[in-house]
């Protein structure tokens, strides 16, 4: 599978899924490989983190051009079980990219109302995409959803107009999950793991369909 991560917003939450995306299948057993488009997503600086603690890599991390990456996948599509491509913020010509790379499309993004309407220059570029590629499957990740609030997958996109399903998994808004980022580690990595660990597996398990689907609260 290659799973391409979009949204033209920063901070939503793209890298700190993709890695951990990455790093779940690769404790599964899987042989990942994960872009770096232009060097500007934030996989290199997450990597780089790992690196200095000393840490297995567990997968492989990849800088790729834009325009490269438009050119194919150089044949990383066939040496690897999956790919998983981290996008920049405010890049077109990155998200075009990966878009033409990829299988499937995740768009992280907060549940709130103005975080979604954020989304719909990303949107455009997905829906076009999806037009002119019939195998292209795509869907709205929920990320940084905050704890305790009641979060119905497929309500806001419905409100907005929005044309992508919803995944079911929602991802919370978990310290595990900023202190992956921040340090190098994986989520399954920390102490704290704990839910997002599940938010984590369940989201492979539906993008990848592996493993069970703990769906945490
Ligand atoms: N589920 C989450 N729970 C808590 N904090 C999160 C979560 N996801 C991301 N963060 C925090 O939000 C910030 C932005 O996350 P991240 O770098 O993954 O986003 P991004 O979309 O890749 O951003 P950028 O535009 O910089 O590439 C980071 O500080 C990270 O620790
Ligand atoms: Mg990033």
């Amino acid at each position: 599978m290659i799973a391409a991560l979009v949204n033209l917003t920063p901070g939503v939450g793209r890298t700190t899924l993709a890695v951990n995306l990455a790093g779940e299948l690769a404790l599964q057993g899987k042989r990942v490989a994960l872009l770096d488009v232009d060097g500007a997503s934030g996989v290199r600086e997450w990597a780089g983190m790992r690196r200095r603690n000393e840490l297995p890599a567990l997968f492989d991390t990849v800088t790729i051009t834009s325009a490269q990456l438009r050119c194919g996948l150089w044949g990383l599509g066939t040496s690897f079980d999956h790919v998983v491509i981290d996008t920049p913020a405010r890049s077109s010509a990155a998200v075009r990219a990966a878009l033409l790379a990829a299988e499937t499309v995740l768009v992280p993004t907060p549940p709130d109302r103005s975080a979604i309407q954020r989304c719909a220059a990303t949107m455009q570029l997905v829906v076009e995409a999806l037009a002119a590629e019939p195998m292209l499957s795509a869907s709205l990740v929920l990320t940084r959803a905050p704890e305790g609030v009641l979060v119905e997958p497929g309500t806001e996109a419905g409100v907005l107009g929005l044309r992508l399903p919803v995944s079911a998994v929602v991802v919370r808004q978990r310290l595990a999950f900023a202190t992956s980022r921040n340090t190098g580690l994986l989520v399954p990595e920390l102490e704290m793991a704990g839910r997002a660990e599940a938010d984590v597996r369940g989201l492979v398990s539906e993008v990848f369909g592996l493993g069970s689907v703990p769906v945490a609260g």
